[in-house]
């Protein structure tokens, strides 16, 4: 089975074909630029340059991998969360290549997208707790078979991904601004104290939001480090997201722990994750740094496991914003 899957939640245009034998046949993958100047994913700029892009990056998709357009079994595709103009492109285009072909339609949702990153380099054996830390989700999640997420806790604010891009926006930095932030605070000492929120709490919630406004007297206080405020940013971050999976290790009893989302790819995160592993003996499992942040490889892995359970969508369906993942797609199973 091959399946063409569709990924255009947010800024990143993605297209990937995907065997159910051979795995990844091909992928392709444009980032907007178009937002770096407003420090942000402008919602209507991102919908235009998906649908600028979407069908050259599908023609040069098959002309790279050398396949036919009628080689294609079904079409796998994100349909929610996310920016409800950027996803309607990908949907619409979805739906249009399942009518066209006549092949089926397999909704994915971008979180369970993320889950599955770590699966395109080998299994990972149930159960695991899933740490998603992107843009716009901070959540913990007990995964104990495809399909079957039980929400731990998370964020009650601010997304970690979307704090450190308002870092990055405060320091006139660039967007996205993890990447940018990430580098700057290897080079930086943790000499600013930041508050770690929530830490402390004997659950699973947390919060961001405080330690962003933290920053913002900072950088409004006039003369700072860049380096060393981005490294004691980062060093609280990691903190409060390290605390919180050993509370639900703890909880659950499970110590196999997945890292993934955008943020996955920080250089402190993998670093300290990888630590409490040696030091815990938790099997830490993070994804390829390309399969941290938005790909449509993620979302075919998932698409050819919900096809295998013959979830399938009518061609009248249409993208939602923000539905929860353990909600998701009840009505087709
Ligand atoms: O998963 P993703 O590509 O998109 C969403 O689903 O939101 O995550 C994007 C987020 C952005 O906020 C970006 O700044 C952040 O991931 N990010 C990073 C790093 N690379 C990307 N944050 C910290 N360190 C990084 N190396
Ligand atoms: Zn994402």
């Amino acid at each position: 089975m091959i399946t063409l899957a569709v990924e255009t939640s947010c800024d990143e245009t993605a297209l990937a074909l995907f065997s159910s034998d051979k795995g990844i046949i091909g992928d392709v993958l444009l980032s907007q630029v178009v937002h770096s100047s407003f420090g942000g994913v402008v919602p209507e700029l991102s919908a235009r340059e998906h649908t600028k892009n979407i069908l050259p990056l599908f023609d040069k998709l098959l002309k790279d991998t050398g396949m036919d357009i009628s080689q294609i079994d079904f079409v796998s595709f994100t349909l929610t969360p996310g920016l409800i103009l950027s996803l309607v492109v990908g949907v619409a285009f979805a739906k249009s290549l399942a009518y066209a072909l006549e092949k089926p339609l397999v909704p994915v949702h971008h979180l369970e997208g993320h889950i599955y990153s770590v699966f395109l380099e080998r299994p990972v054996d149930y159960p695991f707790i899933s740490l998603i830390v992107s843009g716009g989700h901070t959540d913990l999640y007990l995964v104990e078979g495809f399909g079957r997420y039980t929400f731990l806790g998370g964020t009650l604010d601010d997304a970690v991904g979307e704090s450190y891009d308002k870092v990055a926006r405060l320091m006139g930095l660039g967007y996205p601004g993890g990447p940018i932030v990430d580098r700057l605070a290897q080079r930086g000492r943790p000499s600013y104290q930041l508050p770690r929120p929530m830490i402390e709490r004997d659950d699973l919630s947390m919060s961001f939001s405080g330690l962003k406004t933290a920053v913002r007297h900072i950088t409004e206080a006039g003369d700072y480090s860049r380096e060393d405020l981005a490294c004691s940013f980062q060093m609280a971050v990691v903190d409060v997201l390290e605390r919180k999976v050993i509370k639900a290790v703890e909880m659950t009893k499970v110590k196999s722990i997945a890292v993934v989302g955008g943020v996955s790819a920080n250089t402190e995160l993998r670093r300290r994750f990888e630590k409490l592993s040696k030091e815990r003996g938790y099997r830490i499992y993070l994804p390829h740094p390309k399969f941290s942040t938005d790909n449509a490889c993620m979302i075919a892995y998932a698409g050819m496991e919900r096809f295998k359970r013959g979830i399938i969508a009518p061609l009248d369906i249409n993208p939602e914003p923000n539905t929860p993942l353990e909600l998701f797609g009840k009505e087709w199973s």
